[in-house]
C-alpha cells in the first residue's frame, strides 16, 4: 500500500510509523475524520512483526453496550441463555499473532475501558463465563478524532487507559495543512477508481485551483468522494472541470465573475498570495520573490501598490 506524499511533514510522519510499527508497543492514531487514520493502521501493521498475522478491526462506535464484553473476549460454552453453545471467540482472540485495530476508542464505555487497560498491561483477559484466564500476543493499535485529553479530563476516559495508550501517539495532518499534497492525491485517487490500464481524465487549471482553495473538513476521504462524484459526471473520460466538482467545492470558482469584477479578483487574489508568501518566508522579500516565481524588482514593484507595505518598503525591506 502507497501513501502518495512529497509533503514533508507526511513523510515525516511515515518514517515515525514504519519505527513505531518495529516495536510493539500500544500505538494511539489521532486525527479528524476522513485523514487516513485506518489506512496508517493497517500500514503500521504490514510493516511490523506481526505482519503475516490478522487484523482485526472493532469499530467502538457500532458496538451494543450490552455486547461489548462477548465481542471483545467471547464467551465460554453455555456462558448464558441464548448463547452459542460451542462458545463464541472474541475480537482479540480472532486477532491473536496480529494487529487488533480499535477504532474510535473514544466511544468506549468506561467498564470495558477497564479490562483494555487490563489487556494492554498483562495481555490477558477472561472469556465471559469461563473459568481460565487467556492470554494473547496481540499488538494494539486505537485511533480517535476526539480528544482524549478532553474526556480525561470530563471524566469519560480512565487516565490511567489514557497514559497507557498515550506512549505511542501520532497526530494525522489535516489535508487544508498540506495542500501540496492535493493535486498528487486527486491523481491517485482518480487512477483507483478507474479500471485497470485506464487512464484517468485530467483537471482543468480551474479545477485544480478550486481543488487548492477549498478547506477539506471531510479531508481524504471528502476528496475521494468528490472524485467519484466528479468521474461520474464527467461520463469517465474528457478533462474533469470546476462544474463537476461539488458546489462546496467549487465555490466562486463555478462562474466566471462579472466582468467589472475582473480587475478587483486579479488584485485580490494577488495580494493574497503576496501575503502568504510573505508570511511563509518569514517577511524575507527575496524568498517571498523567489517562492512567487517573480524576480526582487517585480515583487517590489507589486508592494508598491498596496498600501499595507509601504512602511517597510521605505527602509527598503
Ligand atoms: N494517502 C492516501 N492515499 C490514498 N487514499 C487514502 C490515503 N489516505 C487515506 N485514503 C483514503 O481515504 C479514505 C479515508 O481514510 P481512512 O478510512 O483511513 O481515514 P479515517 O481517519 O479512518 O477516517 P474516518 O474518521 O472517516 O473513519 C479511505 O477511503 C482511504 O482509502
Ligand atoms: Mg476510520
Amino acid at each position: 500500500m502507497e501513501f502518495a506524499t512529497r509533503n514533508p511533514r507526511m513523510i515525516e510522519l511515515l518514517n515515525q510509523a514504519q519505527k513505531l510499527a518495529r516495536s510493539e508497543h500500544t500505538v494511539l492514531l489521532q486525527g479528524e475524520s476522513g485523514t487516513g487514520k485506518e489506512r496508517l493502521a493497517l500500514f503500521i501493521h504490514r510493516n511490523s512483526a506481526m505482519a503475516n498475522g490478522p487484523f482485526v478491526k472493532v469499530d467502538c462506535t457500532t458496538v451494543p453496550e450490552s455486547l461489548w464484553e462477548s465481542e471483545l473476549f467471547g464467551y465460554a460454552k453455555g456462558a448464558f441463555t441464548g448463547a452459542n453453545r460451542e462458545g463464541k471467540l472474541g475480537k482479540f482472540d480472532l486477532a491473536q499473532g496480529g494487529t487488533i485495530f480499535l477504532d474510535e476508542i473514544g466511544d468506549v464505555p468506561l467498564p470495558i475501558q477497564a479490562k483494555l487497560l487490563r489487556i494492554l498491561q498483562d495481555k490477558s483477559f477472561d472469556p465471559v463465563g469461563a473459568v481460565e484466564t487467556r492470554r494473547v500476543d496481540v499488538r494494539v493499535i486505537a485511533a480517535t478524532n476526539k480528544d482524549l485529553a478532553v474526556l480525561k479530563d470530563r471524566g469519560l476516559f480512565r487516565e490511567d487507559l489514557y497514559y497507557r495508550l498515550n506512549v505511542l501517539r501520532m497526530t494525522m495532518i489535516p489535508l487544508r495543512e498540506r495542500k501540496d499534497a492535493i493535486e498528487l492525491l486527486t491523481q491517485e485517487l482518480l487512477t483507483a477508481q478507474m479500471g485497470r490500464g485506464i487512464t484517468a481524465p485530467h483537471l482543468t487549471a480551474e479545477a485544480i485551483a478550486a481543488l487548492l482553495l477549498y478547506n477539506w473538513p471531510g479531508n481524504i476521504r471528502e476528496l475521494e468522494n468528490a472524485c467519484k462524484r466528479a468521474l461520474v459526471l464527467a461520463g469517465g473520460y474528457g478533462p474533469i472541470d470546476v462544474k463537476h466538482l461539488p458546489p462546496e467545492v467549487a465555490g466562486e470558482l463555478a462562474v466566471p465573475p462579472p466582468r467589472e469584477l475582473f480587475r478587483r479578483y486579479m488584485k485580490s487574489a494577488e495580494l493574497l498570495l503576496i501575503r502568504w508568501a510573505l508570511k511563509e518566508c518569514g517577511n524575507d522579500r527575496t524568498k517571498a520573490a523567489r517562492f512567487l516565481g517573480l524576480s526582487r524588482a517585480a515583487l517590489y514593484k507589486k508592494l508598491k501598490l498596496y498600501p499595507e507595505f509601504a512602511a517597510k518598503q521605505d527602509i527598503g525591506g
